[in-house]
């Protein structure tokens, strides 16, 4: 099974590129997918086979924004399916620096790989390459990493919005989690493409209570508020735009912490009003649990880590899973991924 679509209905070729794109019944086959792969994982008989399944396909990782997460979890999804992949991780490195165009910078990747991973400060690149790449005799996939938006702010990043699905399931236990949670995000949710991503998935499940906390200034943009809306109905979600996090620590079952975008442009507020440190976890409940997508940059206290509620580190690795089961998925390997060898 494979629901790859994009906007609209239309079938596009394999791309990922919008958390929009995916349905709770295809998250329930990915994560399905996700565990059978921790199983391989747990073996060297189990890494082995997973390493030969993609061995003949190459990928590009073009992260020209930075990135230390996204970028080394998708290399080491590749790397344990047998891809070896290229990277470019500066443009000053590659032709851009001569004047090509990124469009053809990413047609020419195209000629020597079958997916491009990308994180790009170009407005929208990852969905204008793939309208591009499907015009030409070489449609390879595309991952969007991390996009920006025409105005320049942050657009998606919708694989993280998976793998911050899995964790929450995880956490709970049940396929029907996050349905019925309530969920807080706290800090720059204007420019966290984390969040948007996030939100938007999570606006599929019922009875989800979203608390958006941030200073001001730095809240949801409206089109995600408008999207957000428009659900509001069918899935009987509740939304509260509220800045004071300690009201909001008692109430959440998951609370997504975010640091300030800063190389988006400097907004000054006080950061001790949206930051998590012991005292706060008092007034959290006993079950629930705290992430954050990271890195962290004085918001969530690294007093917190030992509270068994912080899932942040849990989820760095869950973000290497989910991304394996991806590409597996994207490449065609899905239907080789059986029970893993006995241990
Ligand atoms: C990134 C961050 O906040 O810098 N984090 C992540 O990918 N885990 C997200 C981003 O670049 O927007």
């Amino acid at each position: 099974m494979s629901l790859w679509k994009w906007e609209k209905g239309r079938e596009m070729t394999n791309h990922v590129l919008r958390a929009n794109q995916f349905d709770k019944e295809f998250l329930a086959y990915l994560y399905d997918l996700t565990n059978k792969i921790r199983g391989f994982g747990k073996t060297k008989s189990g890494i082995d086979y997973l390493q030969g399944l993609l061995s003949h396909k190459q990928a590009m990782l073009y992260f020209t924004q930075p990135s230390t997460r996204t970028f080394l979890s998708f290399q080491a999804a590749c790397h344990m399916l047998g891809i070896r992949p290229n990277e470019i991780r500066d443009r000053d490195t590659s032709s851009e620096l001569k004047g090509e165009s990124v469009e053809d910078s990413v047609r020419t990747f195209s000629s020597y790989v079958d997916l491009i991973i990308m994180r790009s400060e170009h407005p929208e690149l990852c969905y204008s390459s793939a309208e591009m790449l499907d015009q030409t005799r070489r449609p390879v996939s595309i991952i969007n990493a991390g996009s920006v938006g025409v105005d320049g702010i942050p657009d998606e990043h919708p694989t993280q919005a998976l793998l911050d699905i899995y964790t929450i399931q995880k956490s709970f236990g049940g396929a029907e989690s996050p349905s019925g949670k309530s969920i807080g995000f706290v800090g720059d949710l204007k420019r966290g493409r984390t969040i948007r991503s996030l939100a938007i998935l999570l606006s599929q499940y019922r009875d989800v209570k979203f608390y958006f906390c941030a200073p001001k200034g730095l809240q949801i943009k409206d089109d995600l508020k408008e999207l957000l809306d428009a659900r509001k109905e069918e899935n009987n979600l509740e939304i509260s735009i509220v800045d004071n996090l300690n009201e909001i620590l008692p109430k959440v079952d998951v609370l997504y912490m975010t640091r300030c975008q800063m190389e988006y442009g400097e907004v000054h507020y006080k950061q001790k009003d949206f930051s998590l440190d012991k005292e706060c976890l008092e007034l959290m409940k006993k079950d629930s649990i705290i992430m954050h997508p990271l890195p962290r940059t004085g918001e969530l206290a690294p007093e917190v880590d030992t509270d068994p509620r912080a899932m942040y580190w849990r989820q760095e690795r869950n973000g290497m899973w989910v991304r394996t089961a991806l590409i597996a998925d994207l490449m065609g390997a899905a239907s080789l991924i059986g029970q893993p060898p006995e241990s």
